[in-house]
């Protein structure tokens, strides 16, 4: 009964525990006389009431036991008084009292042993996440230099390859999910709910195959804050990778949060493509803005696709909090890693497939996103706006 084993955690008994025991049996054995001999104080104080004693089973069975023999007509029972409800606590949890309700979390890493207020040395601020393949581990390696000590590192590898990258030291202290052959947003969605990411102020979740020559991540959350962008990217290298002219740097800027397309490209200089998009490779999202896009993110369109043309209904001006931030740029490497991990068909290579998917999620997308607002404007007898069509 004293001596016991779950898990990592057990009892030994040195000498000293032995008296700690002998204390414990004593206490117990008062304890018990106690309770025993003096039944009816204990009841009538309701001694184990205050809900700061756990025990097995069920309170509400506890309470209508103690409750048999009174008046039951008035709804001021005791057990309704007891009751602990309340409205406020996060949906399903209404039943506990609000000081225990732990309703967010993080991923630092604690240790097995000493108190755990001392555990954590340092909270770190930011996340920074990247979906890699052990065949990018050097490209990954170089990246992860350019985040400080206040990132926590986590990796979801798509290629179920992980202890491999303990030969790097800040594989030790990173988070390695790993589920074969999904896309990044199948990874977030799942693993970045908002409220396990809410100790971070803001949120990188990045390609694998990106140069960060050029890039420190302390000095990009600065230009961050200071223009106030709540979803980001840094500026890309000219020239590699490019699709969209709105996230290519610009050598006149700290940041940019427009510019000007292909004639006839932009319904709206405010809108994408020209303004309030940044492009899903190297996404920075605040705290806020990725509590809205988690929502938003579908859980069968795993690549993502048409996702930054939809930022913008998650940040408000968005124009004026979607950026591209050209002092702290990247490159897009632009190799064709995840989409190799397709299924061969015929007449197809493995990477048409992939792209024939990412293309289809796109249409996906963007039609349920325009019936959701269509239904919604129906519903409160409007007129849709024009602006709630996507782009394409
Ligand atoms: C006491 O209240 C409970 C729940 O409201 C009810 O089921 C039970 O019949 C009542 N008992 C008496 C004696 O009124
Ligand atoms: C229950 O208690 C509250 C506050 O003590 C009182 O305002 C209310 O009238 C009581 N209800 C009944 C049915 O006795
Ligand atoms: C980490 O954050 C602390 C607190 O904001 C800051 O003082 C420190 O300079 C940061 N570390 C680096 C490497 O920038
Ligand atoms: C909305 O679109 C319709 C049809 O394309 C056009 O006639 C109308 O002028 C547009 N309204 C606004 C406010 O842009």
């Amino acid at each position: 009964m004293l001596i016991y084993a779950e898990g990592l955690c057990f009892y030994s008994l040195s000498n000293e525990s032995m008296r700690l025991i002998i204390t414990t049996v004593v206490g117990i054995v008062i304890g018990y006389w106690i309770g025993t001999s003096f039944p009816p104080v204990i009841k009538h104080k309701h001694f184990f009431t205050s809900g700061t004693i756990s025990y097995g089973g069920d309170r509400n069975s506890w309470n209508s036991a103690n409750n048999q023999n009174k008046d039951n007509s008035s709804s001021n029972s005791t057990a309704d008084i007891y009751k602990i409800y309340v409205p406020t606590n996060p949906r399903g949890a209404e039943s506990l009292p609000k000081g225990i309700v732990a309703s967010e979390s993080d991923f630092y890493l604690r240790r097995l042993w000493g108190n755990p207020d001392e555990d954590l040395v340092i909270r770190q601020k930011y996340l920074v996440t990247f979906t890699v393949g052990y065949e990018q581990k050097d490209n990954i390696d170089a990246a992860i230099k350019k985040f400080s000590e206040n990132f926590t590192i986590l990796l979801f590898h798509y290629d179920g390859r992980t202890s491999e990258w303990d030969e790097f030291e800040w594989s030790k202290r990173a988070i390695h999910v790993s589920a074969r052959k999904q896309a990044k947003w199948w990874y977030a969605k799942r693993f970045l709910h908002p409220d396990i990411v809410a100790p971070y102020e803001y949120i990188f979740i990045w390609d694998e195959d990106l140069g960060l020559e050029h890039f420190d991540a302390e000095e990009y959350i600065k230009l961050v804050k200071k223009h106030g962008l709540e979803i980001s990217q840094p500026g890309l290298e000219p020239d590699r990778g490019l699709t969209w002219k709105m996230t290519k740097k610009r050598d006149d800027h700290e940041v940019h949060k427009e510019t000007e397309e292909q004639p006839g490209w932009c319904t709206d200089p405010h809108l994408p493509p020209c303004a309030a998009f940044v492009e899903i490779m190297a996404t920075v999202f605040s705290r806020d803005a990725w509590r809205c896009v988690w929502h938003m993110i579908q859980n069968d369109l795993i690549h993502g696709w048409g996702l930054d043309f939809a930022l913008r209904k998650c940040v408000e001006p968005a124009h004026e909090k979607i950026g591209v931030v050209d002092a702290q740029w990247i490159a897009h490497e632009v190799i064709p890693s995840l989409g190799n991990q397709g299924q061969a068909e015929k007449y197809k290579a493995p990477w048409e497939g992939v792209r024939e998917r990412c293309k289809k999620e796109w249409r996906m997308f963007q039609k349920r996103l325009a019936d959701a607002d269509y239904a919604y404007y129906m519903e409160k007898g409007i007129l849709p706006p024009n602006t709630s069509i996507p782009y394409f």
